[in-house]
C-alpha cells in the first residue's frame, strides 16, 4: 500500500500498561501460534483449549493445534458454528462446562480461532471462567483482524422481548496476544471480506487521530488488487488498521473519554446509521457501516463541516470498495468472486422505512445517552468529531444520501 511494505511478520503493540500485548500480522503465522502463545503467557500454562469456528478450514485449525502442541501445550479442541448465532449465554455455558470438565486451570490458555463472533464468545468465556484465564485470539475474518480482536471488548447477545440486543452481556478482557494470519482470508466468502473492508474505510477516515492520515487514500489505491487477497498487501492493510485501532484504544481502554477526547467514541463513525440499517436490511454489519459512512458524510456536509464534494468522494469510495473483480478477470484461482460485479444492494437504493421512523430508531441506539443520539461525523482531514443530539434535518440529510425517503 505504497507508504509501508515491511515484510511478513509485523507486530503492533497495544499499549495498556500491564495489559499490553502484541498483535502479530503476517502470512503463514499460524505455524508460530504456539511460540507466540508461550511467550505471551510464560511457562506455567499447560493446557490450551481451542474454540474453533466451523467456517475455518480444518487444515488451518490442525496447524494451530500442532503449533500449540509443539510449544508444550496439552491441546483440547471444540468446534462451534461461527456467526452471530453462537453469541449466546447458552454457548458460553457449554464452553464453561467443557473447560471445567478438562480441569482447565487459571494459568491455562483459551485460544479462539474464528471470526469476531467466535472470538467475542471465547473472549467472554475467558473473562469469566475462574474469574479470568488468558486468551489468545487467532482471528480469521478481515473484520475480526482489524477490529473485533483488538481492544478487549468481549460478550454475547440477549434476546429481550423478542428483539436481539447485541453485546448486552460482556466484559473487557484484553487478550494475551493476537495472531492474524492473512493466509486464512483466502477461504473467506467475498461478502464477509467486503464487510471487513467497510471497517477498514472507517479506520481510514479517522486515521489522522492515530498518525495515519494516508490510510484511506492508500486503501482506495490498493482496492483493485485487494480482492485477490495477496498476503503482502493484506498484511500491510491489516497492520495499519490495527495500529489505528490500537492507538485509540490505548487512549481510552474502557470507552470513558469525553466526546472530544479522541477516544473510542470515534470508532463509532458510521455505526449510528449502520446499526439502524442493519436492523432494517439483510446486509452484514461491515456493509452497513460503509453505508453509514456515506450518511455521516452527508451530515458533515449539512452542518457545513465539510464541502459538498466530500460526500461525493466518500460515496464513490464506498462504491469502489464494494465492487469485486469479475469472474475470470483479476480473481486468483481458488478465490470466490461475486457473479455480478455491481452489487445491487449497494448500487440500488435499499428499501428502508420512512426517514422519520429511521430517526426514531437512532434514538434507541445503545450508544445514545439519555435518548440523545450521538453521531460521529467525518471531516476532510481524516479526523472525525462527535456531534451530540444533532438537528433532525441533518440526520434526514444523512438518510437521504443513502436513498431513504
Ligand atoms: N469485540 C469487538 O470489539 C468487536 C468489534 C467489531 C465486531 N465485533 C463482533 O464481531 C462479529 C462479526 O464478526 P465477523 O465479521 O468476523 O463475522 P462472524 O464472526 O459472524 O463470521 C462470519 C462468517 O464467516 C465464517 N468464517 C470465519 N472465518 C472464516 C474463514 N477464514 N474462511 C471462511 N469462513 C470463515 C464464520 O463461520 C461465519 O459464518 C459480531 O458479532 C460483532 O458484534 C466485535
Amino acid at each position: 500500500m505504497g507508504r509501508e511494505r515491511l515484510g511478513f511478520d509485523m507486530s503492533v503493540r497495544v499499549e495498556l500498561g500491564e495489559r499490553t500485548y502484541e498483535v502479530h500480522v503476517g502470512a503463514g503465522l499460524v505455524a508460530r501460534l504456539g511460540e507466540v502463545a508461550r511467550a505471551a503467557i510464560g511457562e506455567v500454562g499447560r493446557r490450551a483449549f481451542i474454540v474453533a469456528d466451523s467456517g475455518v478450514t480444518a487444515t488451518f485449525v490442525e496447524s494451530a493445534a500442532g503449533s500449540l502442541a509443539g510449544a508444550g501445550f496439552n491441546v483440547t479442541r471444540v468446534t462451534i458454528e461461527g456467526g452471530e448465532r453462537c453469541k449466546t449465554l447458552g454457548h458460553a455455558e457449554r464452553l464453561l462446562q467443557e473447560l471445567a470438565a478438562t480441569r482447565h486451570e487459571r494459568s491455562d490458555l483459551i485460544v479462539a480461532i474464528g471470526g469476531g463472533a467466535v472470538c467475542d464468545l471465547a473472549g467472554f468465556v475467558a473473562a469469566i471462567y475462574r474469574r479470568g484465564v488468558p486468551v489468545v485470539h487467532c482471528p480469521t475474518t478481515l473484520l475480526s483482524m482489524v477490529d473485533a480482536t483488538v481492544g478487549g471488548k468481549t460478550g454475547v447477545n440477549l434476546i429481550v422481548n423478542g428483539h436481539l440486543k447485541k453485546n448486552m452481556v460482556g466484559a473487557f478482557w484484553q487478550p494475551a496476544a493476537v495472531v492474524a494470519d492473512a493466509d486464512t482470508l483466502r477461504s473467506l466468502p467475498i461478502r464477509e471480506f467486503r464487510a471487513g473492508l467497510g471497517e477498514c474505510l472507517k479506520h481510514g477516515l479517522i486515521g489522522a487521530h492515530a498518525g495515519d492520515a494516508l490510510l484511506f487514500d492508500d486503501t482506495l489505491v490498493a482496492l483493485k488488487n485487494l480482492y485477490n487477497r495477496p498476503p503482502d498487501l493484506l498484511t500491510d492493510l491489516i497492520q495499519r488498521n490495527v495500529r489505528v485501532k490500537a492507538a485509540i484504544v490505548a487512549r481510552d481502554e474502557r470507552e470513558e473519554a469525553s466526546d472530544d477526547g479522541g477516544g473510542r467514541a470515534l470508532l463509532n463513525l458510521g455505526h449510528t446509521f449502520g446499526h439502524v440499517i442493519e436492523s432494517n436490511s439483510p446486509l452484514l454489519h461491515g456493509e452497513c457501516v460503509a453505508l453509514g459512512l456515506v450518511a455521516a458524510a452527508a451530515v458533515s456536509g449539512h452542518l457545513n463541516l465539510a464541502p459538498a464534494e466530500f460526500l461525493h468522494n466518500i460515496r464513490s469510495s464506498v462504491k469502489a470498495a464494494f465492487v469485486a473483480p469479475q469472474p475470470g478477470k483479476q480473481a486468483r484461482k481458488g478465490i470466490e468472486t461475486v457473479p455480478n460485479a455491481a452489487d445491487p444492494t449497494i448500487i440500488a437504493p435499499l428499501s428502508l422505512p420512512p426517514i422519520a421512523a429511521l430517526i426514531d430508531q437512532m434514538h434507541e441506539d445503545k450508544k445514545s445517552r439519555g435518548g440523545e443520539p450521538r453521531i460521529v461525523v467525518p471531516l476532510r482531514d481524516r479526523r472525525a468529531r462527535v456531534i451530540r443530539n444533532p438537528d433532525p434535518a441533518a440526520l434526514a440529510a444523512g438518510w437521504r444520501a443513502i436513498g431513504a425517503e
